[in-house]
């Protein structure tokens, strides 16, 4: 069993009430938000009020992903009841420890994301600690991108790490997910699917929705 979290970023931000309202109809699991800042990431996208605003508007738990330096000076802003994961990236945290714990205080599930480059051994003295592991499979910033093809390795290792150290840990994957790598990727060990342009770039955004939920269900 995996969920499929559908990223908006490459929604029409115009008109997100109605996109948000076909994920639901498709069935998603969660809303991937990617909370950029333009610093950690060459790109800005939305805050805080939007994100408030968008909690309102689905009924689907949210997936935040913050691409931000310094995550720990606005995590309590992100903890909203519909917040099931707050993700910050190892890159970006001095303390990841303490900021994974800042996030578990605040009642809500850590994620822990590393970029392409970034080596598994970095949560090595902290596997136990983690609810979530986002492996990127592009470097952070854009949707659309291809994917990084070192990443099934990256994959196939932290799943057999979490096998023996903790298993009910989850695997996210983020950048470049489609439905013909889908189901290679669940059987290598990932849990939770980020599809952007996959979804977005559907005519029949529902339907698509429904067939990544055949692969993935
Ligand atoms: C990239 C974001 C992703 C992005 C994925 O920095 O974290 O969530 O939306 O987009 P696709 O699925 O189009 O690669
Ligand atoms: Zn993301």
């Amino acid at each position: 069993m995996a969920y499929l979290s559908p990223s908006i970023l490459t929604a029409d931000f115009s008109d997100l009430k109605s996109q948000l309202e076909k994920l639901e109809e498709g069935g998603a699991d969660f809303a991937h938000l990617d909370v950029m800042d333009g610093s950690f990431v060459p790109n800005i996208t939305f805050g805080q009020p939007v994100v408030r605003s968008i909690a309102a508007a689905t009924k689907l738990p949210l997936d935040v992903h913050l691409m931000v330096v310094r995550p720990e000076l606005c995590l309590a802003e992100f903890a909203l009841p519909e917040t099931e994961f707050i993700t910050v990236h190892q890159e970006a945290c001095l303390h990841l420890h303490r900021t994974v714990q800042q996030i578990k205080a605040l009642g809500k599930k850590a994620g822990v994301a590393l970029n392409p480059a970034t080596s598994l051994s970095t949560l090595e003295y902290m596997l136990e600690d983690i609810d979530m592991v986002l492996l990127m499979s592009v470097n952070p910033g854009f949707g659309g991108q291809k994917f990084i093809e070192s990443t099934w390795e990256k994959i196939k290792k932290l799943d057999a790490m979490r096998k023996v150290r903790h298993p009910e840990m989850l695997i996210e994957l983020d950048g470049g997910v489609n439905l013909n790598n889908a189901s290679a990727l669940k059987e290598a060990g990932v849990d939770v699917f980020v599809a952007g342009n996959a979804v977005f770039s559907a005519e029949d955004m529902v339907q698509r929705v429904k067939d990544f939920q055949v692969i993935l269900k």
